[in-house]
């Protein structure tokens, strides 16, 4: 038993080509994230991050190896239960924000509230609009997406991320579509909102700065994960071959 928001044991993803061959991409990751905490995964391009996102957000299922949530192994569960868990409990930001363009900022972030709970549903206006001010974009509630910068694009993203009140927020590359300055501003946002609120927060990214503002830093590499703390980040990386001359960022 552990006390652990989110326990990984083993975990490992493969996937069958069609060659008739496994490709295994993740070979037996172990993490433990606790409530409250920022964990940050660096590692070049085709290391499995986003698979091993994909297993954090119930998105997919491991092929071994355990995942447990607040304790319960939750690959036992069904999909409808996952769905639930996920909807309730994660909060997802993505690089390329994913927001509906055909619905102003206010209807984006109110639109995880339509799956809530009944008081989160009969108050999503007022929440949103409390979410929208959270991220500093209160005036801009009734716009489009499209007349937003992306840097504002992006804050509309983490506020309907976070406006179900998440315990787990999952970023895949939150600030690789973003200039350097709006990228920080954007992610020091979001680790204030998470800590605010105590919820685990774990960043994907190529990007040394991002990763420098987490509690913690694991290096993907191989289908492993190393941890490398909080100083070793960019030598880590540069083992792995991955690091691009001249730039604080690895592709
Ligand atoms: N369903 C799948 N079928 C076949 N190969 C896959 C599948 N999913 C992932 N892969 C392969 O597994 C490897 C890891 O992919 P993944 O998307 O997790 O990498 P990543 O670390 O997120 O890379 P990037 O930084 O470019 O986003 C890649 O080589 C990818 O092509
Ligand atoms: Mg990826």
């Amino acid at each position: 038993m552990s006390d652990a928001l989110l326990e990984l044991r083993d975990l490992r993803r493969s996937v069958r080509l069609p060659s008739g061959e496994d490709l295994h991409i993740l070979r037996g990751v172990d993490l433990s994230v606790e409530a409250g905490d920022h964990v940050a995964i660096v590692g070049r391009s085709g290391s499995g991050k986003t698979t091993l996102l994909n297993l954090l957000g119930l998105i997919d299922r491991q092929s071994g190896g355990e995942l447990l949530f607040d304790g319960r192994d939750v690959s036992r569960l069904g999909e409808r239960r996952r769905a639930r868990l996920r909807g309730a409990s994660i909060g997802f930001v993505f690089q390329q924000f994913n927001l509906l363009d055909g619905r102003t900022a206010l209807e984006n972030v109110m639109m995880p509230l339509m799956y809530g709970t009944a008081g989160q549903f009969w108050r999503r206006e007022r929440l949103a609009r409390e979410m929208l001010d959270r991220v500093g974009l209160a005036d801009r509630a009734d716009q489009l997406p499209s007349r937003l910068s992306g840097g504002e694009q992006q804050r509309v993203a983490v506020a309907r991320a976070l406006v179900r009140r998440p315990r787990l927020i999952l970023a895949d590359e939150p600030t690789g579509a973003l200039d350097v300055t709006t990228g920080e501003a954007v992610m020091a946002l979001l680790d204030e909102i998470a800590r605010d609120s105590a919820a685990a927060l774990v960043t994907i990214t190529h990007d040394l700065q991002v990763a420098a503002l987490s509690r913690r830093s694991f290096l993907l590499d191989d289908g492993v994960l190393h941890d490398i703390g909080d100083a070793g980040a960019r030598d880590a990386l540069a083992a792995t071959g991955g690091i691009r001359a001249g730039r604080e960022a690895v592709r």
